[in-house]
């Protein structure tokens, strides 16, 4: 089956086409991402409005490429799926009020893909990752680790408990002054600082369960850069190495502490997959490895063009969903805050019949 997807949540407006094939893999026949970073920059972040009406200026025509690159039409496919949360509700409305409008001319089927539920299936699109598997997810938006069980069957096992991990690199990257994503200049200044000059705080660190804080620590960064204020280069890459030389060390913790918890629920899981924007430093990779490793687990990481947002992985998460039979009426709502585990599951019995799972 071919998928259209669409995705609006946040600041990339994107469309892609995707099949599935009977067996369970797939083939992406486009992937159209129009970032919107250079209008929010002066702003330092993602300014909502703004990204709504970026969303409404240019979707239309990144639809109509992204049919077009895959050789198709509003009537070859099969349907259509738009990310209906959670997200910034203005773009959120953008995409999703678009896919209704074609599957209403159309008479195709809508599915209503929860941008999370996305992130969580995108490794199955590019290769046999087969159910249940271990979830990273780290983004400007979120900070999960999730246990993947199936199509529409997610058991969060630890969470951030105030700022997400990017989110951190971001404001880490504002306050020294650096630009916006803050997350690859943070990186970059990293790899000729020297991690151990500023001790900072390891939140978090050596508890049972599997969650994450980040503000202790943007405030160490705070203090430590006021204190010895004004900031020379060297000092800037010194704050930037060791402030990711801090999130790495937690993310090690959290993550083996998570991978124990899924353990002792489900047994091994067949990978450990990263996924989101933060999932591109290299600093965390070498780690994420060693953790997976330790595990007795494999990593994998989908390429870079599928890690951070983009409408392959709508429309891969729609053909998955439409493959156990669900679709969603055309009066289904955007959600702002959708959790992964309210997400609507098939029955056991419908399950796809795929080659890997
Ligand atoms: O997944 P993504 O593109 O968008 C969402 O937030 O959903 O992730 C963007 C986040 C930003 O916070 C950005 O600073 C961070 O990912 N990021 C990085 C790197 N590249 C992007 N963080 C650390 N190191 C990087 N190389
Ligand atoms: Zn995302």
């Amino acid at each position: 089956m071919v998928v259209l997807g669409i995705e609006t949540t946040c600041d990339e407006t994107a469309a892609a086409v995707v099949e599935r094939r009977p067996d369970g893999s797939g083939a992406i026949l486009s992937n159209v991402v129009l970032s919107q970073t250079e209008e929010h920059a002066a702003f330092g972040g993602v300014v909502p409005e703004i990204a709504a009406r970026a969303h409404v200026e240019a979707l239309d025509q990144i639809i109509a490429a992204a049919l077009e690159q895959a050789g198709q039409t509003f009537q070859s496919i099969d349907a259509v799926a738009a990310a209906a949360g959670p997200g910034l509700i203005g773009g959120v409305i953008v995409g999703l009020t678009t896919a209704k409008a074609i599957a209403l001319v159309t008479g195709i089927p809508l599915v209503a893909v929860n941008h999370l539920e996305a992130h969580g299936l995108s490794p199955r699109l590019i290769g046999s990752v087969p159910f249940p598997y271990c979830l990273f997810l780290a983004s400007g938006g979120h900070t999960q680790i999730v246990a993947v069980r199936g199509v529409g069957d997610y058991v969060r096992l630890g969470t951030t408990r105030d700022d997400a991990i990017g989110e951190a690199f971001d404001k880490t990257a504002k306050l020294l002054g650096l630009g916006y994503p803050g997350g690859p200049e943070v990186e970059s200044q990293a790899e000729h600082g020297d991690p151990t000059r500023f001790i900072l705080p390891r939140p978090m660190l050596g508890r049972a369960d599997a969650d994450f804080s980040f503000s202790g620590l943007k405030t160490a960064v705070r203090l430590e850069a006021q204190r010895i204020a004004p900031l020379s280069k060297v000092d800037i890459a010194d704050m930037c190495a060791s402030f990711q030389q801090a999130v790495t060390d937690v993310v090690a913790d959290r993550l083996s502490a998570g991978l124990e918890l899924f353990h002792a629920s489900y047994g091994a899981p067949t990978a450990l997959v990263a996924a989101g924007g933060v999932a591109s430093n290299r600093a965390i990779r070498l780690v994420l490895h060693a953790v997976a490793r330790e595990a007795h687990t494999v990593l994998v990481v989908p390429p870079p063009e599928l890690c951070t947002d983009n409408a392959a992985m709508i429309a891969w998460a729609g053909a998955e969903r439409l493959a156990c039979g669900l679709t969603d009426p055309l009066d289904i709502s955007p959600r702002a805050r959708w959790p992964l585990e309210a997400v609507t599951k098939p029955p056991v019995k419908d399950q796809p019949a795929d080659a890997e799972s």
